[in-house]
């Protein structure tokens, strides 16, 4: 919500802000299912993707760049999984330009994806990880984790941070409690099967509905892109409104995120019937409000 932080990612609401901090720059969204650059087979070539956007980059800085903040799987940008190999690579091109590179966990953080930290899917070790949302379960607990020469440096910079919050024995207590737990009752674990059991599920409504465009996610993170067909994956947030207020009304919460995209974030302790009646719901919805099935699949 600050300005140097709307300026470090790709938004939806900035209409009616004035410019955004001048000294950022984006990296193409790694969009699997909408990105322009394609292999000859059609598969997704982020590869040229990527280095596509750091030749921009490179071609638009002044060349001190300082570091690269990241998602393991985008959000709040529509719940794209970074592919395999993705987070290696850009690691590497922060080291050629002297850059650090930040993970930002505070989606994806503390078991959510069936490992405790995303970035564990990938060889790769962060210069700085972030986390928030779930590290006190909910009360406002955030931590910027980094090596102990990267806190020095700060140190002798003299950066300044704190808030109300700082240092707040409650929440830091509850954080404490609630990393206890996590890894007590295998929460990482049960993320990992019950998101197996999610995405089959919604992979399946998928085949039957024409209106989803796409299923995506990892463990317990899951996106449903809708679209007026599979074919043109032409978006369509009128019917994404409509399922969204049905799904509402049916008893069940899932966020639209760009407008078409359905971020599905259940808990880390839900059971196999609750996933289970979860999907019920959506199936109800999806068969009342989007009759269309599709015919391709069938
Ligand atoms: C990926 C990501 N990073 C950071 C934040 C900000 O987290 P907090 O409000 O806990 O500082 C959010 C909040 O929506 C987020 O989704």
């Amino acid at each position: 919500m600050t300005g140097h932080a709307q300026a470090a990612q790709y938004h939806d609401g900035r209409k009616g802000h004035g410019p955004t901090m001048p000294g950022q720059f984006m990296l193409p969204q790694p969009n699997a299912y909408r990105s322009i650059f394609r292999h000859a087979d059609g598969s997704y070539d982020w590869v040229s993707e990527l280095c596509y956007g750091w030749q921009l980059i490179d071609q638009a800085s002044c060349g001190s760049l300082a570091a690269c903040i990241v998602e393991c799987i985008q959000g709040d940008g529509g719940v794209h999984v970074l592919p395999e190999g993705y987070l290696k690579a850009l690691k590497r091109h922060c080291e050629l330009r002297n850059m650090l590179m930040i993970v930002d966990e505070a989606q994806t953080g503390l078991g959510r994806t069936g490992k405790l930290f995303a970035i564990d899917f990938e060889d790769t070790v962060p210069d700085i990880l972030t986390l928030s949302k779930p590290l006190a379960n909910g009360l406002p607990l955030s931590a910027v984790v980094t090596s102990a020469t990267i806190d020095a440096r700060c140190e002798e910079l003299g950066f300044l941070f704190f808030t109300t919050h700082t240092n707040d024995p409650l929440v830091a207590a509850v954080g404490e409690k609630t990393l206890e737990i996590v890894l007590r009752d295998n929460l990482i674990g049960n993320a990992s099967e019950r998101g197996d059991q999610l995405l089959r599920g919604l992979r399946s409504l998928q085949k039957r509905y024409a209106c989803i465009g796409d299923v995506r996610g990892r463990g317990l993170m899951a996106g449903i892109e809708i679209v007026d067909d599979p074919g043109s994956k032409a978006a369509n947030p009128e019917l994404a409104h409509r399922l969204s207020e049905s799904m509402w009304q049916h008893g069940i919460w899932c966020q639209l995120q760009s407008r078409t995209v359905f971020r599905i974030g259940p808990p880390l302790n839900s059971t196999p019937e609750q996933i289970a009646e979860g999907l019920d719901i959506l199936k109800d919805v999806f068969r009342s409000t989007s009759p269309r099935l599709n015919t391709e699949a069938e």
